[in-house]
């Protein structure tokens, strides 16, 4: 069993690395932004609150997010793994995963953390908000915020990781074969 955070800042790469590694690895991909963007597509209630919240850059309640994973681990008991992508972002939500995760015996791995310094986070948001339609990505303003919300809400998650001996971080500047040949050897010198 393998249960990878992908963590880092938005627009790091953790959605397009996730893309290759499920395939590797045969792993469940869990994705909170994707799960919100569902939800508001399908127009519920809870879509309708996030999407106040997902437009401005700031984070949606804890408590959400850890209702969505939890459904998804009850849905996908019989999965060799998941890759947990953009989730856990504060230190309540990564408490949490390992409260949940410790019902089915199945502890986090390996955090794996793409380092990205915030210029270059900045061009890429803004860059993929020309074709992306993603309403965070459109503006410098917002765009800024995310970034800043991750250092100030997020950071600390890897200090969590750290403390359990569980962080790695990876230059996430370079080509995308070349990060996920990186990322490939870090979890494979873990099993
Ligand atoms: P979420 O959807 O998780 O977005 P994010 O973390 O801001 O991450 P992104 O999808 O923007 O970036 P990414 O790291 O996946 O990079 P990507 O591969 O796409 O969250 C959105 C919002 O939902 C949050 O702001 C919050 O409101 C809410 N939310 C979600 N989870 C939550 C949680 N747990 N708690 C509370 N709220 C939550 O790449 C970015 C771009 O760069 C792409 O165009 C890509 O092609 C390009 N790129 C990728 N790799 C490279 C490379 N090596 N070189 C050059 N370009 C590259």
């Amino acid at each position: 069993m393998l249960n990878l955070v992908l963590f880092g800042p938005p627009g790091a790469g953790k959605g397009t690395q996730s893309e290759k590694l499920i395939h590797k690895y045969n792993l469940v991909h869990l994705s909170t932004g994707d799960l919100l963007r569902s939800q508001i597509a399908a127009g519920t209630e809870l879509g309708l609150r996030a999407k106040q919240l997902m437009d401005q850059g700031l984070l949606v309640p804890d408590e959400v997010v850890i209702g969505m994973i939890e459904s998804k681990l009850r849905e996908n008991q019989s999965a060799p793994g998941f890759i947990f992508d953009g989730f856990p972002r504060t230190v309540l939500q990564a408490e949490a995963l390992d409260s949940l995760l410790s019902h089915y015996q199945t502890p986090i791995t390996i955090m794996i953390a793409l380092i990205v310094d915030d210029e270059e986070l900045i061009r890429r948001l803004l860059k993929r908000g020309e074709t992306s339609g993603r309403p965070d990505d459109k503006d410098e303003t917002t765009a800024r915020r995310r970034v800043s919300v991750y250092n100030k809400d997020t950071m600390p998650v890897a200090d969590y990781y750290s403390q359990q001996g569980k962080f790695v971080g990876i230059d996430g500047i370079g080509t995308i074969d070349d990060i996920f040949l990186a990322i490939c050897e870090k979890i494979d010198s873990q099993k």
